[in-house]
């Protein structure tokens, strides 16, 4: 075996998870982030964490509201989902600039990505800064499921979205 770096590994293991998080911005518009950084880590009470860079507004807004929601757009907006992970909301409306259709969340403020296979409405409970990113552990408070989408995944790392054949 031989020393590789960390973004090696990260590369080696993909396709990695995907999902488009979504917040809510003080003006009442919404932000959609793209993510690989997500895991399961309770079933009961049913918990996730993400993990977001301190540099982006996704993580800002998820400790101001305390909420947020995940979730796993079917492949046919897949190219629409990369481009939520090359722009910060800072600057543009991304689900209005890049056509992604949002839905009310039923119990939480934030909105959902329509076009999904998946969708986690997440109520926060803990953020722990990890190094560059922050870890925010949040309860999940509705699974909503369209058995008729496709999941995309990261691939080569964080290069391209696809559809996986298991
Ligand atoms: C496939 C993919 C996966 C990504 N995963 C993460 C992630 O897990 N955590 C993170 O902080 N940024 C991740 N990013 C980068 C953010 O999506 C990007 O920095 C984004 O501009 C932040 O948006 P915001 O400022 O609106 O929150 C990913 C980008 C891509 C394309």
């Amino acid at each position: 075996m031989e020393h590789v770096t960390i973004k090696d590994a990260e590369r080696m293991t993909s396709p990695n998870p995907f999902a488009l998080v979504a917040t809510r911005k003080e003006d009442g518009t919404a932000n959609v982030m793209a993510l690989s950084w997500w895991t399961y880590v309770s079933n009961s009470p049913a918990t996730v964490a993400i993990c977001t860079s301190d540099r982006g507004l996704t993580g800002s807004l998820i400790k101001k509201n305390g909420e947020f929601t995940l979730s796993m757009p079917d492949e046919s907006i897949k190219e629409a989902a990369f481009l939520c992970g090359t722009r910060s909301g800072r600057d543009c409306d991304k689900a209005a600039e890049f056509g992604i259709e949002l839905e009310d969340g039923e119990t939480v403020g934030a909105p959902h990505v329509r076009m999904s296979a998946l969708v986690l409405e997440c109520r926060l409970v803990n953020a722990v800064a990890v190094g560059d990113h922050t870890m925010y552990i949040a309860e999940v408070t509705s699974v909503l499921a369209d058995a008729s989408r496709r999941p995309v995944f990261a691939a080569e790392g964080y290069k391209r979205l696809t559809a996986v054949d298991i």
